[in-house]
């Protein structure tokens, strides 16, 4: 096993709060009325400070820390400083260390973005959503079109590295619609673009209308329209796809993502955060509960609020490396599984493995599995049969 203080290291801090509930979403958010911020600061402080203790991972280089949300533009600054100066006092923190901040686009939030980079944040993702004024109203977007435009310009100016975040694939798209709006989406110029298919989850408003029969999205072949245009968009200006969802000039790509994905490492504070990380060969899972109040209690009682803390099998740590691995273009380092989970047939099918590798779903290069063009579309039928047999 390699030295595990040199392997990455990362930390994700949510923040629960939104200005309003977007009717699609169903993300960790809540609309409050008032926020205690020097309340907040104390109690994230102190739930970073427990948890790097308990995960043993003082001194470990960090290579990454994501305020996501919710809205974190909408976080006090000091706050943000405290956290980020807390991380430098546990961590070895490196100079080109990411910390990237997600903001929504209102002009409030806007001007308050160099404060957030002078607090430390240096990558900005901006949750934009359409450029099309039908599609905000659609998706219940407390902004307009020519506002985010404004809001992105002001955040160039301010940070080397923004990302934007859209939504395709809404209720009454048409592909050639799609295509106009990703045509001056890619004219922006952006190095990274999250690019999300709408997807109705369970509890959230758009999930209820699609269940009484007032809102219809693509079916699965119109879907496959929508996807392949845009990767060959994409692809056509130098920013292709580095994961399902995820887009980006070389060497643009999100590192902090790239952590999860590769089954590395990570802390997770605030309400509903999760994280996973090795103490002693055992790979472990810390959850915190999600509602922000009970939240807030259990930390100034007891310096956390994680609610489950267990310990993942091998075969479950296999299947996620597995899982998360193969959304990547790169694919997933399979000697790396098979170092900390042991041979392939304690966890896959090998057989499944070579067919599908001779059937071209899937392919071997340089160390790493990964899909090809043909599989890609296929992601959980491919991770059914390599992982039959296996259950956990
Ligand atoms: C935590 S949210 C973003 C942060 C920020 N609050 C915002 O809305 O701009 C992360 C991203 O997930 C995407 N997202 C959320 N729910 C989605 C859904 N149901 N379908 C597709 N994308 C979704 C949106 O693009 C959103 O920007
Ligand atoms: S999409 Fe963003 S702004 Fe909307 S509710 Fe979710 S986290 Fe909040």
């Amino acid at each position: 096993m390699a030295d595990a203080s040199q392997t990455p290291l990362a930390l994700y801090v949510h923040w629960p709060f939104c200005l309003s509930k977007c009717p699609y979403c169903d993300f960790n958010s809540h609309v409050a009325q008032s926020v205690d911020h020097d309340k907040w600061a104390d109690a994230m402080v102190r739930e970073l400070h427990h948890h790097a203790e308990r995960a043993q991972k003082q001194n470990h280089t960090l290579s990454s820390i994501f305020f996501g949300g919710g809205t974190p533009s909408l976080m006090a600054p000091e706050t943000m400083a405290k956290i980020i100066t807390a991380a430098r006092d546990i961590f070895t923190v490196p100079h080109d260390i990411e910390i990237t901040m997600e903001a929504n686009p209102t002009s409030v939030e806007a001007e308050r973005l160099k404060l957030f980079h002078d607090a430390g944040a240096n990558r900005l993702s901006m949750g934009i959503q359409s450029l099309k004024s039908d599609g905000l109203t659609y998706l219940g977007r407390e902004h307009s079109a020519e506002e985010a435009l404004k809001a992105l310009d002001h955040a160039r100016q301010i940070f080397n590295r923004v990302s934007a975040d859209f939504i395709y694939a809404r209720t009454d798209q048409t592909p050639d619609e799609w295509r106009d709006e990703l045509h001056d989406i890619l004219a922006l110029g952006l190095d990274h673009l999250s690019l999300y298919q709408l997807t109705l989850e369970p509890g959230t408003a758009f999930y209820s209308r699609h269940q009484r029969g007032l809102l219809n999205v693509p079916d699965a072949d119109e879907a496959r329209i929508f996807y392949d245009m845009t990767q060959n968009m994409t692809m056509a200006v130098g920013c292709p796809a580095y994961e399902i969802s995820n887009h980006a000039k070389p060497g643009q790509e999100s590192r902090h993502n790239l952590i999860y994905w590769q089954a590395y490492d990570w802390l997770g504070i605030g309400p509903g955060a999760y994280g996973r990380f090795w103490v002693d060969r055992k790979r472990m899972e810390s959850r915190s509960r999600r509602d922000p109040a009970a939240w807030l209690d259990d930390v100034m009682r007891q310096d956390h609020a994680i609610d489950q803390y267990t310990e993942d099998s091998m075969i479950d740590f296999a299947h996620e490396a597995l899982m998360m691995g193969l959304r990547l273009h790169q694919g997933v380092h399979l000697n790396r599984i098979i170092d900390m989970a042991g041979p392939i047939s304690g966890w896959g099918n090998e057989k499944a493995m070579e067919q599908l590798i001779a059937a071209d779903f899937i392919a071997m290069e340089d160390g790493y599995l990964r899909l090809t063009d043909q599989g890609r579309p296929l992601l959980n039928t491919v991770i059914e049969h390599l992982t039959q047999d296996h259950s956990g």
